[in-house]
């Protein structure tokens, strides 16, 4: 069953605002991920009227890797934004072209930050941008500190004493590889940053589908009561993934799913499902409470840790039809890796809300297919009254919150069936972004600029949220490494829903993963 909707976009309650002229310095400015999404964010923002009228954005590029010149900067942008799905008029493409720049150099060098200084102030004075900046720092974590020092050295950190010019500065994960070095981390760019100046991303807070639990949860009376011990059965969340690491596997030796998936997006959906209501959707009273709900996370009994926590890693399998490697067999993977691909988990939330309530989640990568849900199980009725259907004959209703693909949510109810006789059956009530709005999610790279242009910190990660997530997992990592027995690392092939001993984490307290089920 489809759920009729009625949206009237002229009636839509909106919190936008318009940001304030500023430069864009982008350190990596031609990397995967400036070239995949920042730019391609940028580009569609100025498509829409979002950015201020004034602003440039100036890609910084180590030495020796092309292109050598605005131009040709610019060229290589308009070649790659042509073959991106959303047809950008050809107007639109040059005339966010021109606010292209380009500088080379050696982040490690302090010539390299006497001539961004330079460049900035002349691009300023041309822009108009009013000394505004953000620095995105789209490269590897190493040179995140030595970066920010340098600009810090240079005076390109020092904010004037009202916050305009204002200066921000944009971090991309791994915040540190545990709980030690991400304080360490902390402390360094705090040398040179106010908190207020930093910006810790984690893209998945800039989806639709993530943003809209909140909407969902928030902006509705019909399921906020229901949602605790009182109705909630257990909760779900899967994210899984079918592409293999990649050519990322440099990357991925060092980091493994849990510190990849697990620290930043998985901990952040769970905050988002289990946190109280804040007093408002501020930075400040927002974050708070996400913080104190992953400070309510039962922290994990390592000594028998594997009643909690399953790791696996994939092996050669198909995927689609198409046979793919095994881990150990990729390019640039040690061919003895103890890497895990894939980790679920099994956790409790220790307080009024939520206690006894297992919360599973799980992700990997080569599994059968793409998709990123939670699932509220909710509980079964106590009684039937409908003899002879006993209770535990009736499906418990599910609340499925889609994040990807086919974003939207699907509701499961009982329900009378047509027909002269009295049968009951399963519905389910639908809803599709696609389907009702007719166009495929943005691209989240688009919110969380827009948010740092407009100082907007709550869709960002503050400090203290990033070391609570550490402090969880830390002793997770710790005895992988140091007691591996303990949890050992379960082979999967390639296109499976990962180790079989992830299904026990659920089956031993009588439960299944609803996914591929539903
Ligand atoms: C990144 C991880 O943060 O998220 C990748 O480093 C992962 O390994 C990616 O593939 C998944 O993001 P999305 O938006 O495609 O679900």
């Amino acid at each position: 069953m489809t759920l009729e909707t009625h949206v009237d976009l002229k009636e839509n309650l909106c919190m936008e605002k318009q940001p304030e002229p500023c430069g864009i310095v982008i350190f990596g400015g031609s990397g995967d991920l400036a070239t995949g999404k920042l730019i391609p964010a940028l580009c569609s923002l100025y498509s829409k009227n979002l950015l201020p009228e004034s602003f440039f954005i100036l890609g910084c590029l180590s030495y020796g890797k092309s292109p050598q010149s605005d131009e040709a900067y610019r060229e290589m942008v308009k070649t790659l934004l042509k073959s991106y799905p959303g047809d950008i008029p050809g107007k639109v493409l040059e005339e966010f072209a021109s606010r292209l720049h380009y500088l080379p150099g050696d982040y490690r060098d302090k010539g390299f930050y006497k001539a961004l200084k330079d460049s900035l102030k002349k691009l300023d004075e041309h822009r108009g941008t009013g000394g505004n900046t953000i620095f995105y720092l789209a490269v590897p974590p190493s040179l995140f500190c030595p970066i920010v020092s340098m600009l810090a050295t240079f005076g390109l950190t020092a904010e004037a004493h009202k916050g305009t010019p204002w200066v921000r500065v944009i971090v991309e994960k791994p915040f540190g590889r545990d709980l030690v070095s991400a304080a360490e981390l902390n402390r360094e760019l705090k040398k040179s940053l106010r908190e207020r100046q930093i910006y810790r991303i984690d893209h998945y807070l800039g989806k639709d589908t993530v943003q809209n639990i909140l909407m969902l949860r928030f902006a509705n009376t019909i399921f906020e009561p229901l949602w605790s011990r009182d109705y909630v059965d257990h909760v779900q969340v899967t994210v899984s993934e079918d592409i293999g690491i990649g050519h990322r596997s440099s990357y991925y030796e060092e980091s493994g799913a849990l510190r990849d998936m697990f620290q930043n997006h998985m901990i952040q959906i769970l905050a988002l499902v289990g946190m109280e209501t804040p007093v408002s959707f501020d930075a400040t009273r927002y974050r708070n409470e996400k913080v104190k709900l992953m400070e309510t996370i039962r922290p994990f009994n390592t000594k028998e840790l594997s009643r909690w926590v399953v790791r696996g890693q994939y092996t050669a399998g198909e995927i689609g039809g198409k046979k793919v490697c095994g881990y150990q067999e990729e390019q640039g993977v040690a061919h003895d890796s103890g890497v895990e691909t894939f980790v679920a988990m099994r956790l409790f939330i220790d307080n009024w809300r939520w206690k006894g309530v297992p919360f599973y989640l799980r992700t990997g990568k080569r599994m059968p297919r793409k998709v990123s849900e939670v699932v509220l199980q909710f509980k079964k009725v106590p009684h039937s009254i409908f003899s002879p259907i006993l209770p535990e004959n009736l499906d418990p209703n599910l609340l499925v919150l889609r994040i990807q693909p086919e974003e939207g949510l699907d509701l499961t109810l009982n329900a009378k069936m047509p027909g002269p006789r009295g049968c009951i059956g399963t519905l389910n009530l639908h809803f599709c972004y696609c389907e009702v709005f007719g166009v495929t999610a943005p691209e989240p790279y688009e919110r969380l600029l827009l948010d740092c242009m407009l100082g907007d910190q709550t869709l960002f990660i503050r400090e203290d949220g990033v070391l609570a997530s550490w402090a969880l997992f830390t002793p997770v990592l710790e005895t992988w490494e140091k007691s591996p027995s303990i949890c050992p690392l379960y082979r999967y092939p390639a296109g499976s829903w990962g180790p079989a001993e992830a299904n026990n984490l659920l089956r031993m307290d009588g439960r299944q993963w609803k996914i591929p089920d539903t």
